[in-house]
C-alpha cells in the first residue's frame, strides 16, 4: 500500500475578466449613460430610439448581414450592431446619410421577400420585415422582388422553408451553428442565388436537422414557419393556394398606386383582429429537467406554435420535444372517464362513484391491515403542489411514510452523494455557471439527447469560448465526439478512475490546499481510504491507459474552473451513491466549488424530479428534506396539519414492490408513473401488481400500468393546470393554464384533494397557490416562494429566504453543514454486482433518445416524432455485427436472467465490442424486462445499467429500425456562424450608403 504525500506544485489559474467602465454617448442630440463594453445597438434600443435592425437578435449577437442598422458615428457610417460604444461617441440614427443607407439596405431585403402580410400567417404584430417596412416608411421598392429559383421545402414534419420569402439575414444559420450548435445550416454566399442550405444542399427531411426549432424561432419573417401555424393563424390564410396567389396579385397591382402604407394598414387591422382569438400563455416544458419555458400560442384547442424567448434557463432554445412535442395533449385516446375494474375488464364510472370507491377501499384496508399496508407514489411529471398533496395524503390522512417518486430510479444516488459531501441535494450552480467553466467533465450522461438545451450551452462554450470538454461514457455519443478527450471505461468502473485521479492530484501537489484547509473536513481520513486507488489499479480495472488518466488529472489541475455533469450512467449502478460521492470528493480536493464555473451538476431527468423530492414525496423526508425521524420537524408539521404523524421511515418504490410480494403491502395509489415499464425487472414488478388488493392508477392515457389497476382516474397534462415545476438548476417556475381540462379529466391536485376529503381531511384548497403557500410555510428551502414572485417568466432558485432572495449559485458563503465546511466522504470499491458470463456474454446499456421521452407514452403520439424515430432498437457494434452475422434490421431476441425482448438491430459505431445499447422508449419491448432487481444499497436505486444478455438471432430480417429521415444519417456542415465576409466579397455587394458617400466626396 502506498502512502500519500502532498507536494506543493503550483496550480494554473486564469485571471478574472476586467470590469467595464461608465461612458457617455450622444444619440440624436441626447446624452445616454452606457458601459464601455456595450454594443451601440443595445444602447440605442435601451434608449428607446427606433432603429431598423433586421438581422440583429440580442441572443445571437451581431451577424452583420442586413446593413439596415447603419448609423453615422462621428461622421462615419457604421453598423450599430457591430460597434461598441466609447466615451464621447456622437451618433445619428436619422442623418441623411444614415437614413439613405438604411433605406438602401432594406430595399435589398425587400427584393428577396414578397410582402403579402394580410394573407400571411406571420402577420401577428411581431414580423420584423413588416415592422421595418413601416418604420422606414417604405412606400415603393426601388429594387423589384426577384424570385429565387428554388422550391419550398416541406420535407420536415414540423416546419417548412420558403426560399422566396427568405431575406438572407442568416439569423437561422447563426442559431443553428452557434446556439444550438447542430451545425446544419449555412448560406451559399458564392452562388448567384444564395439561399439557406441544410447540410450544404440536402432536403431538410434528410439532413442532420434535429428539429430543435431554433432557426424557426429566430426567423424574422415567414421564410421559416411552424407548419402548425400555416393556414391557421390568420383570418384569410387558410384559403387555397390559387386564391392566395390571386389575392397577392391584387395587392401587388394596388401597390404602385397606393404605396405600401395603405396596404400595411389593412394588414394591421387583420393582425389586430387575430389578438381576439390567439392566446399566448407562458408554460414550462413537461419533458426533461432543463426547465425550458416558453409561450404557447393557441387558437381554441389548436396549438399554433411554441415561442421561446425569455426563459431564464433557455432563452430562444428548445429541443424537438419542447418545441414540437405537444400533440398528445389533444390526442383522442386521452382518458376522460374514471374506470373501475370488472372481472378482466373495466367499466366506465362517474367521478363520485370512483372516488367513493377509492376512499372506501383505503379505509377498509387501513382498518384491516394498518396504515403501512398502503403506499403512495407521486409523479415527477406532476407539479410541486401535487407531490406535496400526495405526501400529505399518505402521512397526514392515512398515517404512513410509504410515499416515494421516481427519483428513486435515477437521481437518489446523486442526491445522496451531495448530501454526504456538501449538504444540499441539488446542482451547485446554474446552467450559466456551467457555461463559465473552463473545463466541463461529463460522466455517464448522453447530454445532447437527454438534456438537449443544456448541452447546447456546453457545445457553444466549447466551440466559441475555448471551454475544454472531457466525456466518459460507454458510447461515443455526440458530446463524446465533440470532446477534447473521450474516455471509455469498462462498465460501472467510474468510481475507480475518479478516485485514482483524486489521489494523483493530492500526491502531486495539484490539490487546492488553501481551499481544503479553509473549507473541507476529513482530509486525513479520506486520504487513507484512497490508498488502493493507484493509477495502475485504475488502469487495470477501468481499461484506460495510465497516460490518459494522468492527462485527465492534469487538465483538471490546469483548469480555472471545473464543472462535473453526470446522470444515469453513474447513478443507475450498484455503486451509484458512492460514485456520485467520488465526483463531489474530486471537486472538493481541487477547490471546484463556491464560485461560478465550478461545481457538481447531477442532471435531473424528468421536468420535476427535483421538485418531487423537494416536496416531500420520499419515505424519509417531509417537504424541504426534513427528516421524518426528527421530533422537532414532526412537531411543526403536526401542529400545522393538526394530526399525529408517523415517525419511522416508510418504504421506497423498490421496497414497495418487495412488500407486495411478501403480502405486507395491500394497496398502492400511483400518480402519473408508467411503473410497469420504467421500473427495473419489469416482469417482477408486474407480478407484484397482480397481487395487490387495491390499485389506483391516475394518468392521462390508459398506460401499460393501468392494465393492473382496480380504479383508473383520468388526470390532466401540464397544459391544463396551474402549478410550479423545479428544474435541475433548482429553479422554481410557474406554469400557467393553457387549456381547460378536457371534459371528464381533472388536475391531479384536485383528485388527491377530493380523495383526502372523502377521508375526512377537510382540505379546502381552491387553487395550487394556496398549496404552495402552505409548503413554503413549512419548508425553509421554499420559505420565500409564492406565486406573485413567480409570475410570468420570474423564477427562484432554492434555497429561497422569506424575503424572496434566492441562490442561483450555492455555497458562496459556506457549505450546508452546521460548521459551514464540506466533508470528504470516503468510498471503497466493490464493482458491479451483475457480471457477464459465458451464457450472458454481452453487456446491455440503456437510456434515452433525443426524440422520445422515457417509455414514449407522450412522444409516440406526436406524428412528426414517430416519423423520425418510429420504434425502439438495439445498437450493435460493427465488429460484433460482423462476428454474429447481424445487420441493421435483423430481428433479435435479447435474453437476460430476468426476461426477454424482441427487437431490431441497428449497427453503429456509437457502441463498441460486446457492449449493446437499447433506448428505453418502448412499451412493446421495454428494456426493463431485461434489467434486474439489484440496487444501490444506500438508495435502492436499481442498477439498470448492470445488465448482461444473451443475443439470439431470429430468422427474419426487417427494415432498418431508424429511417433515412432520422438526423443521425445527416452530414452537418460546421462553420463559424453565417460567415458574412463571404457575402461582402461578392462582386455585386457594396456597403449601403457607400455610393452616396463617394458622390458627396466628389
Ligand atoms: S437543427 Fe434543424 S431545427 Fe434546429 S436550428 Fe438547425 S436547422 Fe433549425
Ligand atoms: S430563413 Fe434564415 S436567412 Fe432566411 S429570413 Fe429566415 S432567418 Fe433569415
Ligand atoms: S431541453 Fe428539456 S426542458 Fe428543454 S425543451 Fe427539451 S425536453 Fe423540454
Ligand atoms: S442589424 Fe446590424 S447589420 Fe443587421
Amino acid at each position: 500500500m502506498q502512502t500519500l504525500t502532498i507536494v506543493n506544485r503550483k496550480r494554473n489559474r486564469t485571471a478574472p475578466p476586467q470590469s467595464s467602465m461608465a461612458v457617455d454617448v450622444m444619440i440624436d442630440g441626447s446624452k445616454y449613460a452606457a458601459h464601455s463594453e456595450e454594443r451601440l445597438i443595445d444602447l440605442i434600443n435601451r434608449a428607446g430610439v427606433k432603429l431598423a435592425q433586421v438581422c440583429y437578435h440580442p441572443q445571437l449577437g451581431p451577424i452583420q448581414t442586413c446593413d439596415t442598422c447603419m448609423v453615422e458615428v462621428n461622421g462615419q457610417l457604421v453598423r450599430a450592431c457591430a460597434t461598441t460604444v466609447s466615451e464621447g461617441m456622437s451618433v445619428s440614427t436619422v442623418s441623411t446619410k444614415a437614413h439613405a443607407a438604411q433605406q438602401e439596405a432594406f430595399d435589398r431585403i425587400l427584393s428577396n421577400h414578397m410582402l403579402y402580410c394580410t394573407v400571411c400567417d406571420n402577420n401577428n404584430g411581431n414580423c420584423t420585415v413588416h415592422n421595418t417596412t413601416k418604420l422606414l416608411a417604405i412606400e415603393h421598392q426601388q429594387i423589384p422582388f426577384q424570385p429565387k429559383p428554388y422550391e419550398v421545402d416541406n420535407t420536415n414534419p414540423f416546419y417548412r422553408y420558403d426560399p422566396n420569402q427568405c431575406v438572407l439575414c442568416g439569423r437561422c444559420v447563426e442559431a443553428c451553428q452557434n446556439v444550438e450548435v447542430n451545425e446544419t445550416l449555412s448560406i451559399n454566399w458564392d452562388d448567384p442565388h444564395p439561399r439557406v442550405l441544410w447540410d450544404g444542399g440536402s432536403t431538410i427531411g434528410e439532413s442532420s436537422c434535429v428539429s430543435c426549432g431554433h432557426c424557426v424561432t429566430v426567423c424574422p419573417c415567414n421564410a421559416l414557419m411552424e407548419k402548425s401555424m400555416l393556414g391557421h393563424a390568420g383570418f384569410l390564410t387558410g384559403i387555397s393556394k390559387k386564391t392566395l396567389n390571386s389575392m397577392i396579385d391584387v395587392v401587388k397591382g394596388v401597390e404602385p398606386e397606393t404605396g405600401y402604407g395603405s396596404i400595411l394598414r389593412v394588414s394591421e387591422i387583420e393582425s389586430a383582429m387575430r389578438e381576439s382569438r390567439i392566446r399566448r400563455t407562458k408554460t414550462v416544458c413537461t419533458y426533461c429537467g432543463v426547465g425550458c419555458s416558453f409561450n404557447i400560442w393557441t387558437k381554441d384547442r389548436h396549438i399554433l406554435k411554441v415561442e421561446p424567448s425569455d426563459g431564464p434557463a433557455n432563452g430562444i432554445s428548445t429541443c424537438i420535444k419542447g418545441k414540437f412535442g405537444w400533440d398528445y395533449v389533444n390526442d383522442p385516446d386521452r382518458l376522460t372517464t374514471p374506470l373501475i375494474r370488472e372481472g378482466d375488464g373495466f367499466r366506465e364510472a362517474s367521478w363520485d362513484e370512483a372516488l367513493d370507491l377509492v376512499a372506501r377501499r383505503f379505509t377498509e384496508i387501513k382498518t384491516q391491515h394498518g396504515p403501512d399496508s398502503l403506499a403512495f407514489i407521486s409523479s415527477s411529471k406532476c407539479t410541486n403542489e401535487e407531490s406535496y398533496l400526495m405526501q400529505k395524503l399518505a402521512r397526514a390522512v392515512i398515517g404512513t411514510n410509504n410515499i416515494d417518486n421516481c427519483s428513486r430510479y435515477c437521481q437518489a444516488p446523486a442526491t445522496t452523494g451531495l448530501f454526504r459531501t456538501v449538504g444540499y441535494g441539488g446542482d451547485s450552480g446554474s446552467i450559466r455557471d456551467i457555461e463559465n467553466a473552463s473545463l466541463v467533465l461529463i460522466i455517464g450522461s448522453n447530454t445532447a439527447e437527454s438534456h438537449p438545451v443544456l448541452a447546447t450551452r456546453v457545445k457553444r462554450a466549447h466551440k466559441l469560448h475555448g471551454q475544454k470538454l472531457i466525456v466518459s461514457d460507454l458510447r461515443e455519443n455526440e458530446m463524446a465526439r465533440r470532446a477534447d478527450l473521450f474516455l471509455h471505461p469498462r462498465p460501472g468502473t467510474d468510481l475507480v478512475w475518479l478516485s485514482a485521479i483524486t489521489r494523483y492530484l493530492l500526491e502531486n501537489g495539484l490539490a487546492h490546499e488553501d481551499f481544503l484547509r479553509q473549507w473541507v473536513n476529513g482530509l486525513e481520513e479520506y486520504k487513507k481510504t484512497l490508498a488502493p486507488f493507484t493509477m495502475e489499479f485504475a488502469s487495470q480495472t477501468c481499461g484506460l491507459p495510465v497516460k490518459t488518466l494522468e492527462k485527465v488529472a492534469d487538465m483538471i489541475a490546469e483548469a480555472s474552473g471545473v464543472c462535473i455533469l453526470w446522470a444515469m450512467g453513474v447513478t443507475q449502478q450498484s455503486q451509484g451513491s458512492d460514485t456520485s460521492t467520488a465526483i463531489s470528493n474530486l471537486l472538493l480536493v481541487t477547490g471546484n466549488y463556491m464560485r461560478t464555473g465550478t461545481g457538481a451538476y447531477p442532471l435531473r431527468g424528468h421536468n420535476n424530479v427535483q421538485g418531487a423530492g423537494d416536496s416531500g414525496a420520499a419515505p424519509n423526508n417531509l417537504p424541504g428534506y426534513q427528516s421524518v425521524d426528527d421530533p422537532e420537524v414532526r412537531a411543526r408539521f403536526e401542529s400545522a396539519w393538526k394530526v399525529k404523524l408517523p415517525s419511522t421511515k416508510g418504504l421506497d418504490n423498490h421496497q414497495m414492490v418487495d412488500a407486495i410480494h411478501q403480502g405486507k403491502l395491500k394497496s398502492l395509489y400511483l400518480e402519473g408513473e408508467e411503473m410497469a415499464i420504467v421500473d427495473s425487472n419489469a416482469n417482477h414488478v408486474a407480478a407484484a401488481f397482480i397481487k395487490l388488493d387495491f390499485f389506483v392508477v391516475q394518468d392521462i392515457f390508459f398506460s401499460a400500468t393501468c392494465r393492473f389497476a382496480d380504479v383508473v382516474l383520468p388526470a390532466t397534462p401540464s397544459l391544463e393546470k396551474e402549478g410550479t415545476f423545479t428544474s435541475t438548476e433548482r429553479r422554481i417556475q410557474r406554469l400557467h393554464q393553457v387549456f381547460e381540462p378536457i371534459p371528464g379529466s381533472r388536475p391531479d391536485w384536485k383528485i388527491t384533494r377530493d380523495i383526502a376529503n372523502r377521508l375526512n381531511a377537510g382540505w379546502n384548497y381552491a387553487h395550487p397557490s394556496e398549496i404552495m403557500n402552505e409548503m413554503a410555510s413549512l419548508a425553509p428551502l421554499y420559505a420565500g416562494v409564492n406565486y406573485e414572485r413567480l409570475e410570468g417568466y420570474k423564477s427562484l432558485q432554492w434555497p429561497v429566504a422569506a424575503d424572496g432572495s434566492d441562490q442561483p449559485l450555492l455555497y458562496t458563503k459556506k457549505f450546508n453543514f452546521p460548521d459551514g465546511k464540506a466533508r470528504l466522504f470516503p468510498v471503497s470499491w466493490s464493482g458491479p454486482v451483475e457480471k457477464s458470463n459465458t451464457e450472458f456474454d454481452l453487456h446491455l446499456n440503456n437510456g434515452r433518445l433525443l426524440e422520445h421521452f422515457h417509455e414514449g407514452n407522450l412522444t409516440y403520439r406526436v406524428p412528426g416524432i414517430k416519423e423520425k424515430t418510429p420504434d425502439v432498437f438495439v445498437e450493435i457494434s460493427p465488429e460484433l455485427a460482423k462476428e454474429r452475422g447481424v445487420q441493421s434490421g435483423t430481428w433479435l431476441l435479447l435474453i437476460s436472467r430476468y426476461g426477454q425482448v424482441r427487437v431490431r438491430a441497428l449497427v453503429t459505431d456509437r457502441v463498441s465490442g460486446r457492449e449493446l445499447y437499447m433506448p428505453m422508449n418502448s412499451t412493446e419491448s421495454p428494456v426493463n424486462r431485461l434489467t434486474s432487481s439489484i440496487t444501490d444499497p444506500v438508495t435502492h436505486t436499481p442498477a439498470f445499467k448492470e445488465t448482461s444478455v444473451h443475443m439470439q438471432i431470429l430468422a427474419e430480417v426487417g427494415e432498418s429500425p431508424l429511417p433515412r429521415v432520422n438526423p443521425r444519417f445527416g452530414h452537418p456542415t460546421p462553420q463559424h456562424g453565417v460567415e458574412v465576409e463571404r457575402k461582402w466579397k461578392r462582386s455585386d455587394y457594396s456597403l449601403p450608403g457607400s455610393q452616396l458617400v463617394q458622390i458627396q466626396k466628389k
